[in-house]
């Protein structure tokens, strides 16, 4: 159902900003969330290694069978970003995409990101945000209630001012919109930031 519904979405312009974005991944790459692994076309060839995490069993199944066909070498793990079963310092590249908005506890899962990166490495994200405009923002606390029972996942989260309350500096930042979505989850931001 994911992949149905989002599939506008990532034909409008989505999944070419997921290749923008992980054409920066390198070297021991780490991605959260992975769902059903839309973003495994993405990572180039060279990487010293890829491993996918992902708590859901149905998405899991649905990211282990695209692993095992996009990318044999990847690693795929059960486990949420709150609690990694990886030793600190053990990443370069950490990806969550639109992975933040959902997950039960957003400053422990970012905390766990940092402890797993190593100092200088970065984490890419491109994840759906509060909106800057503060009718919009009003608006998007009113209907998350509907968000939420439709896609499981907050609408209104201040996403990039968590990441940067966790220690991390950014480096990289656009601000844009997610294409063909319901106003309330169109402002997105994409970018990196250092650990
Ligand atoms: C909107 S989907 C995004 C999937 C994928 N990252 C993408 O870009 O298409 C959100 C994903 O986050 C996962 N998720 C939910 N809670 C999580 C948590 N606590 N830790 C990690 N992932 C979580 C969901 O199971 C789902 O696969």
């Amino acid at each position: 159902m994911y992949d149905r519904m989002s599939r506008k979405t990532e034909e409008a312009g989505l999944r070419a900003l997921r290749e923008g974005l992980l054409a920066d991944a390198s070297g021991r790459v780490l991605e959260i969330g992975g769902g059903t692994g839309a973003n495994l076309p993405h990572y180039a060839d060279d990487l010293e290694s890829l491993v996918l995490t992902e708590p859901e069993p149905p998405m899991l199944r649905r990211l282990q069978r695209k692993a095992r066909e996009e990318a044999p070498l990847a690693k795929v793990l059960r486990a949420p970003a709150e609690d990694l079963p990886f030793e600190d310092d053990s990443f370069d590249t950490v990806v969550s995409t639109l992975v933040l908005c959902g997950v039960d506890d957003q400053a422990r899962a970012l905390r766990e990101a940092r402890r797993v990166l190593r100092p200088g490495g970065r984490l890419l994200f491109l994840e759906h945000v509060r909106a800057d405009d503060p009718d919009l923002a009003r608006y998007q606390d009113r209907i998350n209630w509907l968000n939420r029972l439709m896609v499981d996942c907050d609408c209104n989260r201040p996403t990039l001012a968590s990441i940067e309350a966790e220690g991390f500096t950014v480096s990289r930042l656009e601000r844009t919109t997610m294409p063909e979505a319901p106003k309330f989850v169109r402002p997105l931001i994409v970018g990196a930031a250092v650990s």
